[in-house]
C-alpha cells in the first residue's frame, strides 16, 4: 500500500498554511506533521511531501533531509519551500542546492511559493536582519500555487487525474 506522509518546518505559519492547504486537496489518507515532532519511521511511507519555510539563505527543512537522506533517496519526495525571494533569483538557486545532491536529483518536483512577513511576531534579531536586508515587508501568501504542486503531483503519477 502507498502511504503518504507530509512532513513540514514553518516559523511564523506561511507554510503550515499552505500544508494545511495542500493536505485538504490530497485525497485519501495521509500523515501530516511538524517535522521537528515526528515520531514516526519514514520507511513506513513511499511518497513524501515535504514543505518549509526559508530563513536567511536556508530551507529549514535542510538539516532533516540531510539526517534522512539515504531513506529519502530511495522514496517518491515532492519538495516545496516558501520565502520572498523569489524562486528564479541567484539565491533561491543557492538554497536549494544545500539540499543533498543525491536527494535533489530524485525529486519529483521542487517549486518556491511566496511567503508573508508578519513584523509584529519577529523577534529583535530578526527585525535587524530584515532592516539590513531592506526587504519587503509583504503578504504575498496565495493558494493557487498549491493547485501547481497538485498538477506537479498528478503528472509525478503520485495522484490520481492527469
Ligand atoms: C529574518 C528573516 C530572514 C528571511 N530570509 C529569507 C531568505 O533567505 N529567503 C527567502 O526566500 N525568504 C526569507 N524570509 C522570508 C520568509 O521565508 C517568509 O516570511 C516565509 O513566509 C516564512 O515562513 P513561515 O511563516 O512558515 O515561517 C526571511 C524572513 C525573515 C523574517
Amino acid at each position: 500500500m502507498k502511504r503518504k506522509l507530509i512532513l513540514y518546518r514553518s516559523k511564523y505559519g506561511s507554510t503550515k498554511e499552505y500544508i494545511k492547504e495542500l493536505a485538504d486537496r490530497i485525497e485519501g489518507d495521509c500523515v501530516i506533521s511538524d517535522v521537528k515532532k515526528f515520531s514516526g519511521n519514514l520507511k513506513d511511507y513511499s511518497i513524501i511531501i515535504l514543505g518549509s519555510c526559508t530563513y536567511m539563505g536556508r530551507i529549514m527543512i535542510v538539516d532533516f533531509i540531510r539526517e534522512n537522506k539515504k531513506i529519502l533517496k530511495s522514496r517518491k519526495v515532492y519538495l516545496f519551500s516558501v520565502g520572498l525571494i523569489p524562486e528564479d533569483s541567484e539565491a533561491s538557486r543557492q538554497s536549494f542546492e544545500l539540499i543533498p545532491e543525491e536527494v535533489r536529483r530524485n525529486l519529483l518536483g521542487y517549486r518556491k511559493l511566496p511567503g508573508r512577513i508578519s513584523v509584529a511576531k519577529l523577534n529583535f534579531f530578526e527585525r535587524m536582519i530584515l532592516k539590513m536586508t531592506k526587504a519587503k515587508l509583504e503578504d504575498l501568501v496565495n493558494y493557487s500555487h498549491v493547485g501547481l504542486i497538485i498538477d506537479d503531483l498528478k503528472e509525478s503519477g503520485i495522484l490520481k487525474g492527469a
